[in-house]
């Protein structure tokens, strides 16, 4: 069964909370995402394989590590995925990155594709799906679907608010995959959003509504 781990780092809680606030406008929610997207990098890739290189120091030759050279693909989900992937860009700067379309319709609340463009070589790749929220779970259970469609083997979910609904989902649906979350919150109200959540990402991040 996958794994769930909620990343309690301080720094990311404390911008969660600004995240979540209506106050905070367009500009300062897009920044705050963008910096917590590279927090919750940090930690998620704290157990990359690592492989040993000699170097030689101005003080003589040494035995030192480096990254095994994992290759990693991050897949944004349309539209607030796009929100995370600069600051998970910061810390994995090598990465490819493949975007899928997918909006919630209003009224079933069920995901629809409306785009995706991978890199070429997903099956070799650890990818790692973004999107902000994870609610009904809809939404990034398809996303992986449509990513093991197309031969991807090694799955990673992060979000920065999800639901127990979506979190059930997903586990039941695809238990290969982690998901990695800056929080977990109460439940969905009657429209599927997300209680407390931050309201709608897309909108808080692109200034639409
Ligand atoms: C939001 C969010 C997720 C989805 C989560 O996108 O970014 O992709 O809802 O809901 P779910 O878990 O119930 O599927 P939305 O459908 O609003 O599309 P948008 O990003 O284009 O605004
Ligand atoms: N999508 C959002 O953007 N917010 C929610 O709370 C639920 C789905």
């Amino acid at each position: 069964m996958g794994k769930v781990f909620v990343l309690d780092h301080p720094l990311i809680q404390h911008k969660i909370t600004y995240i979540r606030d209506k106050n905070t406008g367009t500009k300062e929610f897009r920044e705050l995402v963008d910096e917590v997207a590279m927090l919750m990098a940090f930690e998620i890739t704290r157990n990359l394989p690592l492989q040993e290189k000699t170097i030689e120091t101005p003080v003589m030759e040494a035995k030192a590590q480096v990254l095994a050279g994992k290759k990693i693909g991050l897949i944004p989900i349309l539209r607030a995925g796009l929100g995370m992937v600069d600051g998970m860009l910061n810390l994995l700067p090598a990465a490819r990155v493949g975007h899928v379309g997918l909006y919630r319709d209003p009224e079933s609340l069920q995901p629809v594709e409306y785009y995706i463009k991978l890199p070429s070589d997903i099956s070799e790749r650890e990818l790692i799906v973004l999107d902000p929220m994870l609610a009904t779970g809809g939404s990034a259970n398809d996303a992986i679907y449509s990513l093991k469609k197309r031969g991807a083997k090694h799955i990673r979910l992060m979000c920065l608010i999800a639901a127990p609904e979506g979190v059930e989902l997903v586990k039941e649906n695809h238990p290969d995959v982690d998901i990695y979350l800056g929080a977990l919150d109460e439940k969905l109200d009657e429209k599927g959003y997300i209680i407390p959540g931050l309201g709608d990402a897309g909108d808080r991040l692109f200034g639409t509504k």
